[in-house]
Parts: structure tokens; sequence; C-alpha cells
């Protein structure tokens, strides 16, 4: 029986990940810090799951939880998805809240792939991916260290989806564009394209099967999106002007 360990499984792209895996037959570790929240949406489906209290920026409690996991279950497919964004667009940055997307958004992808390529290595097999975005193709104004944490994402990526090659492990990408989860559920600001998380994780459940380097989707939109970044700064700049952005706090 095949297994996936993903972290930030119990609401939206993680948990539609989850269940996706779960109806294929697979054994599912799924980590978060609230266990309400996976006791009540996986309520219908808790023979082949199991849930970890952790916090993806604390590196030894990811550890040992992808260890037990591994030690217990297996360790086929490890999906790092946990991630928080901007309540609302600033200007200036708020610097705390900064610091604590990197430990979440970037660190925490990395000390997950740390403990799963101790496990796949010396197997010489498995599959690492890790939810990025189509905000990471172009530095987005108002949400600086999310462009930033999802474009060292992507580029972590694909330098070890190349570097892995050789131990037979492969590494993929995922930019998603808007997705309907109660990470986006807040936003005041247009989400063009915007897909529900069922949608979301079918495609993206797809684009792991077919061992992708990168897949980002929709497809309009991030054509769009990555046109966009081949552009030279200065007509980025043009096109975003900035000055006509809405802000919905100013600082
Ligand atoms: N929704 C979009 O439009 C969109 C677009 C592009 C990329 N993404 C990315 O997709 C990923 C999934 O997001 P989502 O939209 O599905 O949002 P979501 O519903 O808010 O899910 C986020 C998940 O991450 C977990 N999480 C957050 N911080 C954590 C931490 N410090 N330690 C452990 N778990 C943590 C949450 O669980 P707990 O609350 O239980 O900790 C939750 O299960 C994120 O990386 C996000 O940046 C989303």
């Amino acid at each position: 029986m095949k297994s996936v360990f993903i972290t930030g499984g119990t609401t939206g792209m993680g948990m539609e990940l989850a269940k996706h895996y779960l109806s294929l037959g697979w054994k599912v570790g799924v980590c978060g810090r609230d266990r309400l929240k996976f006791e009540e949406n996986f309520s219908l489906h808790r023979d082949n799951v199991d849930f970890y209290l952790v916090d993806v920026a604390n590196r030894e409690e990811l550890q040992k939880a992808i260890l037990n996991f591994s030690k217990t279950i297996g360790l086929d497919l490890l999906i790092a998805n946990a991630g928080i964004g901007y309540k609302s667009k600033t200007r200036v940055p708020d610097f705390e809240y900064s610091y604590k997307m990197v430990h979440v958004n970037f660190l925490g992808v990395m000390y997950a792939f740390e403990t799963a390529l101790s496990i796949m290595i010396p197997r010489g097999t498995g599959h690492l991916v890790a939810i990025s975005s189509i905000a990471g193709y172009n530095g987005l104004p108002g949400v600086s260290a999310y462009s930033a944490t999802k474009a060292a994402v992507l580029k972590y990526c694909e330098s070890l989806n190349l570097d892995m090659k050789q131990f037979n492990i492969d590494v993929t990408a995922i930019c998603p564009g808007f997705v309907d989860t109660p990470l986006t559920q807040g936003n005041h600001h247009p989400m063009p394209f915007l897909m529900n998380a069922p949608k979301a994780a079918k495609l993206i459940a797809r684009a792991i099967q077919k061992k992708k380097m990168v897949y980002a989707f929709p497809f309009f939109f991030s054509t769009l999106v990555r046109i966009l970044s081949m552009l030279p700064r200065t007509c980025y700049r043009r096109l975003m002007n900035i000055k006509t952005l809405n802000y919905s706090k100013e600082s």
C-alpha cells in the first residue's frame, strides 16, 4: 500500500489532496496545528489517516512526525503544502509576520524535504512535492514576503529536481493560481479564475502522477503570469501601474 505525508492537511488543498489519496487506498499522514479541524474534516475517513500535531516552523517537531510516519507506515510521497498568506495587502510590510511567513512557507518546506530525503536517498526511491504559487513568478505588490517565499520554494524545487535525479527521487513544484480555501476566503481583492479546492487537488494529483518538474495552473492565468515574468522589469512596472492598485489596509 502506498503512503503520503502531507504538511498542512487539515483544510484547503492539503485536505482535498489527503482525501484524494485516501480514495485511491493510500495510507495518509497529515499534520497541522489544530487537531479540531482535523477531527471535523476527517470524521468519515479515520481508518487510513494519521494526524500529527506539528508546527512546520519547528524543525524537530516536523522531523519527528515524518520519521514516525515513515517507520510505522512508509513514505512514498511527501507533499510540503502548509503555508500562510497575508490577510490584507500593505505597502510597508508587517515584518514580524513576514519573518513568520519565511519560517512556515520556506523553511517549513526545507525541514520536510530534509527529513524525507534522509529516508528516501538510502532507499533510492521517492517523490517530493512542494506547493509554491503563481505569486512566485513575479514580485507582486502588497504581498512582498509571500511572493518571495513562493519564489524561493519554486527555485529550491527546480534545483533539487536536477540534483535528485541520480538518486531516483522526483521533485515537483506546484504553482496554483487562486483557489477557494480558508486562506483566500478573507481576501478583498479580485481573484481572477478562482477555482474550487477539490478541482485544484485533482489537477495537482495528476501533475504529481506525471512527475512534472513544475506545474502551474489554471492554464490561461498561469500562462499570462509566466509571460509577465519574462518581460523587462520596466515594462512590468508600467503594466502593474502600482498607483492605481487598491490596498485594503495602508500602513
Ligand atoms: N488558496 C490559494 O489561492 C493558493 C494559491 C497558491 C498557493 N497556495 C498555497 O497552497 C498551500 C495550501 O494553502 P490553502 O489555500 O489550502 O490554505 P489553507 O486552507 O489555509 O491551508 C493551510 C494549511 O496549512 C496548515 N498550516 C498553516 N501554518 C502551519 C504551521 N505553521 N504548521 C503546520 N501547519 C500549518 C493549516 O493547518 P492548521 O491551521 O491546522 O495549522 C492548513 O491545513 C499554501 O502553501 C498556500 O500558500 C494557495
